[in-house]
């Protein structure tokens, strides 16, 4: 990865950015509504190059910082620190939005990770639209999330939030692979598992906007995790990999635990994940899930 092609593009107004360096913009944009406002305009650029209606953008290539800029709030600490609040009351249904906004945040830098720290692997073209589309719908997510904390009279950075959601990240930053098969097809899955509950819980509260934001979510979901399922595939058949063998190595070597069942194994194979994939990898005795603990 070199950075001087980058630089050069940048300082020219004539030379426009390619898309690893918009994703390292989003990356180093550190307040939440600028990150996913920048996230859109860029996706829609991109998308817009795609229909004809722009002019190229080269993938070309970036240097991601290994941490995304992040705001001054939320306090960051570590999970066991993360005060626990009933889903039933009013706090604890805010504490669930605040958290489900905090991943979405993370999801945007990831999804624009994997475009700007593996844009020098050669790759169809299709897979930078899937993570682009991917980016773009995560900062729906987080705009969504926010709007309901505001309309609860709270605001995301209000409560303090887990600082290990980059560490999947940080372990695979070298390692395509594994970075497709502990984000997208461990942790993507997981929302799908845990979302319904969720909905639920605000469905009971009578809370419509909350439970109409998290029904669009846990429908692009989905296409997050097949993103994920597709392109592993996609680099197991181009070395001639056995993908579950390779799944189950690589999630035992980057993914610190075991999955957590109940699992939705109907939005699993949906998104092309197979029972034989994460049964293997469970606990073996059923836990609720912890967003709902
Ligand atoms: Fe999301
Ligand atoms: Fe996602």
């Amino acid at each position: 990865m070199t950075s001087d092609a980058s630089q050069t593009n940048a300082d020219s107004p004539d030379s426009p950015l390619s898309l690893a360096q918009m994703a390292q913009q989003v990356l180093t944009t550190a307040d939440g509504r600028e990150k996913t406002a920048l996230s859109r305009r860029h996706a829609a650029h991109w998308f817009a190059y795609r229909a004809g209606d722009a002019a190229k953008i080269e993938v070309g290539t970036a240097s991601p910082p290994l941490h995304p800029a992040r705001p001054d709030k939320p306090e960051l600490l570590n999970p066991r620190d993360v005060p626990r609040r009933r889903p039933g009351s009013e706090a604890g249904r805010k504490a669930l939005l605040h958290a489900v906004a905090h991943i979405e945040l993370n999801a945007v830098d990831l999804h624009w990770d994997i475009i700007a720290r593996f844009s020098h692997v050669p790759m169809p073209l299709g897979f930078f639209d899937d993570w682009v589309k991917a980016a773009d719908e995560e900062s729906n997510h987080f705009n969504l999330m926010c709007d309901c904390l505001e309309a609860l009279g709270s605001y995301y950075g209000e409560l303090p939030a887990h600082i290990g959601m980059w560490r999947a990240a940080e372990d695979t930053a070298e390692d395509l692979m594994g970075r497709l098969a502990v984000v997208p097809m461990v942790l993507e899955a997981r929302g799908l598992d845990v979302t319904p509950g969720m909905i639920e819980v605000f469905r009971k509260a009578k809370l419509t906007q909350a439970v109409d934001a998290l029904e669009v979510i846990y429908a692009e979901e989905v296409s997050h995790v097949a993103y994920g399922s597709k392109w592993f595939h996609f680099l197991c058949g181009r070395d001639n990999l056995d993908p579950k063998e390779v799944f189950h190595d690589l999630v035992g070597r980057y993914f610190h635990g075991h999955l957590k069942p109940p699992f939705n194994e109907e939005k699993r194979a949906e998104a092309g994940i197979p029972p034989d994939f994460y049964w293997p990898l469970a606990d073996e005795i059923p836990v609720k899930p912890p967003a709902l603990r």
